[in-house]
């Protein structure tokens, strides 16, 4: 971390220093001080003026003790509460001098929620109020430095999960594009079929395969503009129809691999729930399970009611189950971690990282049990979402903070 000079608050608004000396000449002089250092300097006439400032940023406040009352003690308490966590922001505060009495302890507990306060004792020599404030302004920008790192390391987790959901559309382009492909070859064959036939009937019967052939494609093209685009509020899901509509896309991959796909859905509630990030979740399972059985095998999902350990909150339960390699024991407590991939380059170790903070994001658990041992290899990803009826303003938090 870089150690801030002086020179880097100067005629900085990010390190602007609010006033608020209400009588005497305390205010001007202090401003002309602060300004004569270079510092940009904002004078305030009452307390409430200055906190209407904080909303912006602000490099520390210097407060003379008497523009304070429990009111207004109480007020600037609030905003200092509502700091974010990198935040402790400097309030340096000119006492009212004199010798311990009532009234000065009663003043000293008066102040005592206010958090970071620096004490300097009036009369205050400039240099002592300069350096004070030249401390309480490192700190603050100590305090940015972590700030921007935060902001930074947000961006990059950002970064990756997009990447994750682009690496997702890549796989499933090569599956949906199959999967077009074959109705479309077979309405060719059955126009060919049409021109050459002679009895209406038959042509008829062609003429009808055909538009089941179409009503193919177009349901593939609508499950997969479905597929990527995010409601930005939660929705009520049926998870069988959130999952059938995951298989879909998957059917040619599924099928080409030798896969059959055994699906068991029990009675289950309706979740509230992300159903992008949903479908992303279970795509990333099935596209593991696929991957894992490229030997062909089979996939079992299942879904049915469930609730919490506890035995609390109600939910739902998909359990993903394949017969396929298996994960070495060794392995399991790594694939969890981003860019953890026994894949090379045809993977990324993103999926179950995304996964997890999918499931996370709905309050729900993940949970993984494989065997490697040859003649019962398998893996089963069992998954709980709760029906989270009773906070959506939470989901949609989360869903605003990825779209930011
Ligand atoms: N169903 C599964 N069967 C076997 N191994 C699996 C299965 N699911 C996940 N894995 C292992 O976990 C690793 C991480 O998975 P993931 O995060 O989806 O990344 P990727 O699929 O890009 O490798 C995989 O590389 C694989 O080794
Ligand atoms: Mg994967």
């Amino acid at each position: 971390m870089v150690i801030p000079g002086p020179e880097q608050f100067i005629n900085n608004p990010e390190y602007r220093v609010l006033v608020v000396a209400p009588s005497g000449r305390d205010a001007e002089l202090t401003c002309k001080l602060l300004v004569d250092a270079g510092i940009v300097c904002v004078a305030c006439s009452s307390v409430e003026s200055a906190c209407a400032q904080l909303s912006t940023p602000t490099g520390a406040v210097i407060i003379a003790e008497e523009a304070l009352n429990p009111e207004r003690v109480q007020r600037l308490a609030e905003i200092m509460e509502r700091q974010p966590s990198w935040s402790d922001f400097p309030l340096i505060l000119l006492t009212i001098p004199g010798v311990v009495s009532v009234s000065s302890v009663q003043r000293s507990q008066l102040r005592r929620p206010l958090g970071n306060v620096l004490l300097l004792e009036r009369p205050i020599r400039p240099e002592t109020l300069i350096s004070t404030l030249m401390n309480a302004l490192r700190a603050r920008q100590r305090q940015f430095q972590l700030r921007d790192e935060m902001v930074q390391n947000l961006q990059a987790e950002q970064a990756l999960r997009q990447s994750e959901k682009l690496a997702v559309a890549g796989r499933l382009a090569a599956s949906i594009t199959h999967e077009i492909n074959n109705p479309l070859e077979a309405v060719t064959n059955l126009l060919y079929l049409i021109e050459t036939c002679e009895e209406l009937n038959t042509a008829k019967e062609y003429a009808r395969l055909a538009s089941e052939e179409l009503k193919r494609v177009a349901e593939i093209t609508a499950h997969t503009l479905n597929f990527h685009r995010q409601p930005i509020h939660p929705v009520m899901i049926e998870m069988p129809a959130l999952i059938d509509s995951v298989l879909t896309l998957y059917r040619q991959k599924l099928k080409s691999s030798g896969i059959s796909v055994e699906r068991k859905y029990e009675h289950a509630p309706q979740i509230l729930g992300m159903s992008g990030e949903l479908r992303q979740l279970f795509a990333n399972l099935v596209g593991n399970a696929a991957d894992a059985m490229k030997q062909g095998g089979v996939l079992r999902i299942r879904v049915k009611s469930s609730s919490t350990a506890s035995g609390g909150m109600p939910g739902v339960r998909v359990t993903v189950a394949d017969s396929g390699c298996g994960i070495d024991p060794k392995n399991l407590r790594k694939i969890f971690e981003p860019f953890f991939s026994t894949k090379g380059n045809m993977g990324t170790g993103l999926g179950l990282w995304v996964s997890s903070s999918i499931v996370q994001k709905h309050d729900g658990r993940i949970q993984v049990k494989s065997c490697n041992k040859e003649g019962r290899c398998g893996t089963v990803f069992s998954v709980f979402l709760p029906i989270n009826q009773a906070k959506p303003e939470l989901l949609a938090n989360a869903a605003t903070e990825q779209i930011a």
